[in-house]
């Protein structure tokens, strides 16, 4: 695991290169080199290994992710949205370098990622499976998954709910987390060349994103800012419409705990440690098991 996130942050590191304007490169790199668990991109290289892929090759699309996950961050904290100082432990994006600097940074990274995709991946793989991967990245970062989650997100702030409060909350759980999960998953697949196996890990990547949006409310309330690194009761002050607003403290531990424990399921089949590890430190936090 540990091996991963350093292979991860060695590549992010090299990747954005600070040269003129340098406020730019300066304002992607800041969010981006900050250090946070890198789940996605981690999970990206390990169902490439699972499956017998060559992780070199997977490591643009994985820096890739991480960089439209960095992205999705650096606008969620801004005043428009969800108007949060912290992140990462560190002021955000927009507190350091503006509001103007922390929208031009996210265009930036959301646009770099699948650019560094093609250069990067160019000759190591046929020509069509990087059109796949560019094609999973544009499905998964725009209007049809991430963006339309955080639209609802944030119209539930204000109590407009077109869908009863359930379907609502599912929506919005599967299109702004489970998207960015489902993606590396996918790829990771993709890069393998196991396509036969996309759909089965997709299922477990729907139940993983759902149940770490779940992990995420559940912290908004019980965590400190020292462990989370990031604004605590953020939700409630806001009026969002979180697991635990819905259906209370006690159930939405259940239900982590229900959607979790499927997610097992991957560990068993192919004996990776690396999802053990990932599964375990989530499970014990909010379950104490
Ligand atoms: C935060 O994701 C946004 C959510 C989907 C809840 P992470 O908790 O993975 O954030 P970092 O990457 O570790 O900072
Ligand atoms: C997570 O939503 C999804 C995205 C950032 C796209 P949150 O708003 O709950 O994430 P945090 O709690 O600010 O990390
Ligand atoms: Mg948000
Ligand atoms: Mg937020
Ligand atoms: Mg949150």
């Amino acid at each position: 695991m540990n091996s991963l996130i350093e292979l991860v942050n060695k590549k992010l590191d090299e990747y954005v290169q600070i040269i003129y304007p340098e406020e730019i490169f300066k304002s992607m790199k800041y969010t981006l080199m900050l250090p946070g668990k890198r789940l996605r991109p981690v999970m990206c290289l390990e169902i490439v290994r699972m499956l017998g892929g060559d992780i070199e090759v997977a490591l643009p699309t994985a820096c890739a992710i991480e960089m439209l996950h960095v992205q999705s961050l650096i606008h969620d904290d801004l005043p428009c949205m969800d108007n949060d100082d912290f992140r990462r432990g560190k002021p955000s994006n927009h507190k350091v370098f503006g509001e103007a600097n922390a929208v031009l940074a996210g265009d930036a990274l959301l646009t770099f990622a699948p650019q560094l995709i093609i250069e990067k991946t160019k000759g190591k793989l046929p020509d069509e499976i990087i059109l796949k991967l560019v094609h999973e990245y544009t499905k998964f970062a725009g209007a049809y998954a991430l963006i339309a989650g955080q639209v609802v997100d944030i119209e539930s702030e204000c109590g407009k709910l077109v869908r009863s409060a359930e379907e609502t909350l599912d929506f919005i759980h599967m299109n702004k987390t489970a998207a960015l999960f489902r993606l590396p998953i996918r790829c990771g697949a993709i890069i393998a060349g196991k396509i036969d196996l996309v759909e089965e890990l997709d299922e477990f990547a729907k139940k993983f994103g759902l149940a770490f949006q779940i992990y995420d409310d559940i912290m908004d309330e019980i965590s400190t800012f020292e462990e989370l690194g990031k604004t605590i009761g953020k939700d409630k002050n806001s009026g969002k419409l979180t697991y635990v607003s819905l259906y209370g403290l006690e159930e939405a531990k259940n239900k982590f705990g229900l959607l979790i424990n499927d997610c097992y399921d991957i560990v068993n089949k192919y004996h990776s440690n690396v999802f053990k590890n990932i599964l375990d430190k989530l499970r014990e936090r909010i379950l104490g098991v």
